[in-house]
């Protein structure tokens, strides 16, 4: 018999949800411009794994640090929570921006998405053809198969604008010299980023804060389920096409159970339940602030969000340090 600690109770979790991506952020808050990626990332995935466990789920990871062989904590398959209460899916970055935060440049978050066991595509950790667009526009009216160009063309048609008026946001790598070539041939503006794409498909969101139109560009494909788990509950729309590179990454697909190595995922079909999603800056970014170090203090702003409601909740925490 089902119990109601059975259900997957998200406006009671949520919050619990923050708790976690606080705690992975202030972790490794300490260590932001220090040159230290691992021990960042380290900070972080110890941080969250703890408060994670404080409560009340029987959650697996399905989007982790890694494989079981790879990473020793926060793996995919990793159960965790108390194992008292709902089955849930769990998708987790502890730091989103490794580099940026050693480096102490914009847009680092921890990152954590929640649903019902079974709503999340397991995605394996391969490259992910990406392109996501803000609420408030026609399903499709963008595609992986167009072109770059038109994808502008179509987007600023649809916006009422020129396309000298969109902005695209890129990761800046040798792999996007064509594409960028593309889209700078429309007129548009880019908006390069050098790491960190949940924060760049976040940004779609929230065009009239972040300036920015559209994402495109190829990036890893566990950041695109985290995503789309973002614009399901901001609205918005994006699409991903897994990308493999040679046969260990083929394999990683066929052990995640993935047989259309070609298939395009919608939003929807990468997470097809409600979720809650929380992030918290880490480095200030244009979603969020990142960590403030007082004296004495640490101070920390968390978006939380549920699909259902489309609720939206931005809560400053201020801890002793
Ligand atoms: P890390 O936080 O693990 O360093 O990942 C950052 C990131 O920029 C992601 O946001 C992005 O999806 C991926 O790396 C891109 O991969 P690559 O650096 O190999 O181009």
């Amino acid at each position: 018999m089902n119990t109601s600690r059975d259900v997957f109770q998200d406006r009671m979790l949520s919050l619990g949800l923050a708790r976690v991506s606080e705690a992975a952020a202030l972790a490794s808050a300490k260590l932001i411009g220090r040159g230290d990626e691992k021990a960042a990332d380290q900070a972080a995935v110890d941080a969250m794994r703890t408060q994670l466990n404080k409560l009340d789920i029987n959650g697996v990871v399905v989007i982790g640090e890694g494989e079981r062989d790879e990473a020793p904590m926060l793996f995919i398959g990793e159960e965790v929570g108390t194992g008292e209460g709902p089955g849930v899916d769990i998708a987790l970055d502890p730091l989103e921006g490794t580099t940026l935060t050693a480096k102490d440049m914009p847009n680092a978050l921890a990152v954590i998405a929640m649903g019902p066991r079974g709503s999340m595509l397991h995605a394996p950790d391969v490259y992910m053809d990406k392109l996501a667009i803000g609420p408030g526009y026609p399903e499709g009216v963008v595609s992986l198969d167009m072109g770059a160009a038109e994808r502008v063309n179509a987007l600023a048609e649809a916006k009422g604008c020129e396309p000298v008026d969109i902005t695209v946001c890129i990761l800046e790598r040798p792999r996007h010299e064509a594409l960028i070539a593309e889209v700078r041939s429309t007129g548009a503006a880019i908006r390069l980023i050098t790491d960190g794409d949940v924060a760049g498909v976040m940004h779609c969101a929230e065009a009239e804060q972040t300036g920015i139109d559209m994402y495109m560009g190829e990036g890893g494909a566990p950041e695109g389920v985290l995503a789309a788990a973002a614009l399901k509950c901001m609205g918005g729309q994006i699409f991903g096409r897994l990308l493999f590179r040679n046969d260990d990454e083929r394999g990683r697909a066929a052990k995640a159970g993935i047989t259309d190595l070609n298939r395009v995922y919608s939003r929807d079909d990468m997470v097809t339940q409600d979720v809650i999603f929380a992030a918290t800056g880490v480095t200030d970014g244009s979603i969020l602030p990142g960590v403030r170090r007082e004296v004495g203090y640490m101070t920390a702003e968390t978006i939380l969000m549920r699909s259902k409601t489309g609720s939206v909740r931005r809560m400053t925490y201020r801890n002793p340090a």
